[in-house]
């Protein structure tokens, strides 16, 4: 137990008595001190309330971890209530208006903004690093034509760690520099790729000439031309949505990250895992569901069925709400001013007309005011996205590319953290116990487990 007088490692004060919780175990009349340190409790104090000697104790439960910080970390701030985002301190708005997308990663990653030599440095390295191995193209043409580009993403990241098994040496510090270059400078190539793939366009190079919006735009949409020229007002519009995506401490995929990295595992295995995770339509793959769902509703004229229809639990309003965000999500609000950026460029998307309008009629909703569900990065990235004209299904690679950069850093901090250990939660066994094993002959039908032929097979899905 903590004495009354515990220095904590947060650089704070000495805590007092008054840091602590005094619980009392109604079931013995037990008490105990419970110290509180960082605005939390340790769970592992609470083991140590028994009713008995040969009680395991008490834990703690909490699905989906909605009230359970799972580490210590210096990367991303939010205040939820708020609506404030900030990168190692700097706020977001500020480093979309001052900042790169490359630069941004650097300050995630090594946790300050760069001198100008190690910026240019860091850009070297990443330019010259944005070639994948041939074999990799052998990969992506073994999918279907129609393979959604992000499990053609999931299984390239995936795949890269075997062409660089030095990797796995984790404890190197120059290993864990090259992974998180080979991974920044890679995941445009891989996305081009598979969206070329899909195409049946042969793949573009990468172009050194290039920045690295500018090379991604070329990868994608290089035809005939002997050099692509990106627009230097679309090359500007990427970079900022990206710097938008790069981080956003521990959401989903981020935990699956830091999770599957905990086993040791190399950094191109984990960030697969963040791949994975942010495929989800209620996570990364929410951009392609707003841009499906502003397709459903078709115009302003129908809204209000729509915004029925989800009151009733019908539908979910893609792109709105937000575990931590009880405000604007300020990325959101970032995105919605340079929509008019890119449409100078593009054309205006007819489809934001919708956006606007959902918007306004939900925040006047009492259902959504009262759940405090507000706009999201999600809900207008799409519309530009689209503009850009590409295609949904590959909006959640628009936010795997940039949210690599925060993986890597979020998987370093945690491969530096004294604290970090094999994650490996606990649960609250439901099942049966200590049961007799039951000759096949002697069983009656117990499941409806679905048979073949009940299971819907699209022929043409082979
Ligand atoms: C991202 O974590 C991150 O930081 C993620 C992210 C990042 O940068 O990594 O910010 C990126 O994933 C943004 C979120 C993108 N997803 C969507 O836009 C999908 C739609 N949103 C919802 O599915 C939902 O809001 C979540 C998943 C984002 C958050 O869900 P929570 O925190 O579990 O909230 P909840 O489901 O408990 O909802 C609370 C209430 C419920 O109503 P009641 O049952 O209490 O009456 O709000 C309702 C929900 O039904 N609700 C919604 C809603 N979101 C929540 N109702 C309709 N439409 C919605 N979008």
């Amino acid at each position: 137990m903590a004495d009354e007088q515990t220095r904590h490692d947060d650089g704070g004060g000495v805590a007092t008595a008054s840091d602590s919780l005094s619980v009392t175990d109604n079931r013995t009349g037990e008490s105990y001190e419970i110290e509180i340190s960082d605005g939390t409790v340790k769970a592992m104090d609470f083991r140590q309330i028994k009713v008995s000697e040969d009680d395991f104790g008490l834990m703690t439960y909490d699905p989906a971890f909605t009230n359970t910080a799972s580490c210590r970390s210096a990367i991303t701030y939010i205040d939820g209530e708020a609506g404030v985002l900030e990168h190692r301190g700097y706020p977001i708005e500020q480093l979309c208006e001052h900042s790169s997308y490359l630069e941004v990663a650097y300050l995630l990653i090594y946790g300050e903004l760069p001198t100008r030599e190690q910026l240019d440095e860091w850009v070297f390295e990443i330019t010259h690093h944005t070639f994948v191995h041939e074999n990799i193209k052998k990969f992506v043409e073994g999918f279907r034509y129609d393979a959604h580009p992000m499990g053609m993403l999931l299984a390239t990241t995936g795949a890269l760690s075997t062409f660089y098994p030095d990797a796995k040496n984790i404890d190197e510090d120059a290993e864990r520099h090259m992974a998180a270059v080979r991974l920044i400078a890679k995941m445009p190539t891989l996305a081009a790729f598979a969206y070329r793939h899909n195409l049946g366009l042969p793949y573009v190079y990468p172009d050194n000439d290039l920045s690295y919006p500018g090379n991604f735009l070329s990868m994608m949409f290089k035809m005939t031309e002997v050099k692509y020229e990106p627009d230097p007002r679309l090359e500007k519009a990427l970079d900022v949505l990206w710097i938008l995506h790069a981080d956003h401490e521990q959401n989903c995929s981020t935990s699956a990250v830091r999770s599957v990295g905990s086993s040791q595992v190399d950094p191109y295995s984990a960030v697969a895992a963040g791949v994975a995770a942010l495929y989800g339509p209620l996570h990364g793959g929410a951009n392609e569901a707003v841009l499906r769902m502003l397709d459903q509703i078709g115009t302003t004229e129908n809204i209000p069925d729509f915004l029925e229809g989800v009151k009733k639990r019908e539908e979910k309003l893609m792109g709105f709400g937000h575990r931590v965000y009880k405000n604007y999500d300020p990325r959101a609000r970032v995105i919605k001013e340079h929509v008019d950026a890119v449409f100078e460029v593009t054309g205006r998307n007819p489809k934001l007309d919708i956006a606007v309008e959902l918007e306004k009629r939900a925040l006047d909703d009492e259902f959504f005011v009262e759940r405090k569900l507000y706009p999201n990065v999600d809900f207008y990235s799409g519309l530009i996205y689209e503009a850009l004209n590409l295609p949904p299904d590959l909006f959640t690679v628009m936010f795997a590319i940039p949210r690599t950069s925060g993986w890597i850093a979020q998987w370093r901090e945690m491969q530096e953290d004294p604290e970090t250990k094999i994650a490996r939660p606990r649960q609250i066994y439901t099942g049966g116990r200590e049961k007799d094993y039951v000759p096949i002959d002697q069983r009656e039908k117990l499941t409806d487990k679905p048979s073949a032929e009940t299971s819907l097979i699209d022929p043409g899905k082979g």
